[in-house]
């Protein structure tokens, strides 16, 4: 078999078959296949697609380059969750306590921050002592215990991915729906899950901006989980701002934790419920969505949500008492109120550039090997649609320095656009994809 044949292929409109998709990923993989071959293959798949069979052969070939979990170990239904990545994003701090907290048995990686999204390793580490890498053994030993474990991805996890993405990012072909579909789906399914739920997000602060795109990957998704054998679901949500009021490691910790303690509702609950409300129907753990409503509710008001939090804290080397007492977590040593010079109705938010503000604060990486500060971020006081006098408070910047909060402040006003008639706030769940 010739790469030369299979480039002719794709490039005329072609359909490539399972064996030389295998037979393009592991030449690549082991550098036999060069970049330059691959990157004019990732241009012809983005150019004429690909069905759902070479995409589901897609995804295979890249899941068996590396290590596959074996979750056989873990008794009961193993539940996961991926987001395709927003600003303020803490979802998995609430949603998996509270599936958890409900029977099922959450044996999940996650991933770092990376430009202006944030990542639910960084989100952990602001417990003092939080282990991400406590090794398969206990991982599988603590998922059987209190149901429950986070840790950081293994290199070994889908390395055709890592080098295919990286190549993807400096050729112009991340936006190719096929190869979006299986850099994200080979990795979930390798991680062992039966039953996966994706958050995919759209808006300003997203990967897709527009609900049609967005709408095309929840579907591409779906169909190829469901091919490869799991239960799925999507969810398409709104990231024309960010999740909740907080963005920030340590900031969005002690929201979550609000939110597990039942005093914050709004659309960081509502993520929650119609997240796991999917997670439960699938598993069939609950008839329907409302008992699973139901039951994921209960988890908060019984407080074993948050108890299932503080149980993961302490089972991968934290301290329990920081989830029951956030004011044991990294405080920046600033914090600057940012009040509105403008009177209106807060109309536009731009997404994107908020979590700009966090990572220039110091909260998000701008190289994969960038050092972060975990208490540094900024927590919105206006969300779209709110009314916003002149002198209000827009939110508060948590800074290390006077000067960057000063800076912080600047470009969070710029981030806001006001209108002077009422302003419908954004229909947050926009779509529920079983
Ligand atoms: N996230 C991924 O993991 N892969 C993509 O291709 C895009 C988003």
């Amino acid at each position: 078999m010739l790469m030369t044949d299979l480039l002719a292929k794709k490039r005329d409109g072609g359909e490539l078959s399972g064996e030389e998709i295998r037979f393009m990923i592991d030449g690549y993989v082991r550098g036999e296949i060069a970049d330059y071959q691959m990157s004019a293959m990732c241009m012809a798949i983005l150019l004429r697609g690909m069905n759902d069979r070479e995409t589901l052969d897609l995804t295979m070939a890249m899941m068996h380059s590396g290590e596959v979990v074996d979750l056989s170990g873990i008794e009961g239904i193993k539940a996961d969750k991926h987001s395709t990545g927003g600003v303020g994003d803490k979802t998995s701090l609430m949603l998996c306590p509270m599936v958890a907290a409900c029977g099922l048995r959450i044996a999940k990686m996650s991933g770092r921050g990376l430009g202006h999204t944030g990542g639910t390793l960084d989100k952990l580490e602001s417990f003092p002592g939080y282990n991400i890498a406590i090794g398969e053994r206990r991982f599988i030993e603590n998922v059987n215990r209190i149901g429950i474990a986070l840790i950081g991805q293994t290199a070994d996890i889908v390395p055709a991915d890592k080098k295919l993405y990286a190549l993807r990012d400096v050729t112009g072909t991340v936006p190719s729906i096929p190869l979006i579909v299986s850099s994200i789906m080979s990795k979930k399914l390798a991680s062992g899950a039966d039953v996966i739920v994706l958050d995919v997000k759209c808006g300003s602060g997203a990967f897709m901006k527009t609900e049609e795109q967005a709408r095309e990957l929840a579907r591409g998704l779906t169909r190829i989980g469901k091919l490869a054998g799991r239960k799925c679901a999507a969810v398409i949500t709104d990231m024309d701002q960010p999740l909740g009021r907080a963005v920030g490691n340590a900031l969005e910790v002690k929201e979550a934790i609000s939110v597990l303690r039942g005093e914050t509702k709004g659309d960081l609950l509502e993520l929650c419920l119609t997240l796991g409300s999917c997670i439960l129907t699938e598993a069939g753990v609950a008839a329907d969505r409302e008992e699973a409503r139901a039951m994921l509710r209960a988890t908060i008001e019984s407080g074993a949500a948050l108890k299932k939090l503080s149980e993961l804290v302490e089972a991968q080397d934290g301290d329990a008492r920081d989830v029951y007492d956030t004011a044991r977590l990294p405080v920046a040593p600033v914090q600057l109120t940012v009040p509105s010079e403008t009177a209106g109705y807060l109309s536009h938010m731009d997404c994107e550039k908020v979590g700009l503000i966090s990572m220039h604060l110091g909260g998000g990486r701008v190289t994969k090997e960038s050092e972060i500060d975990l208490s540094v971020g900024l927590v919105l006081d206006k969300k779209v649609g709110d009314r916003v006098e002149k002198g209000e408070s827009l939110g508060t910047i948590h800074a290390s320095t006077e000067e960057k909060a000063r800076e912080a402040a600047e470009l969070l006003r710029a981030c806001c656009t006001f209108s002077d008639t009422p302003v419908a706030r954004p229909k947050f769940i926009k779509e529920i994809i079983e």
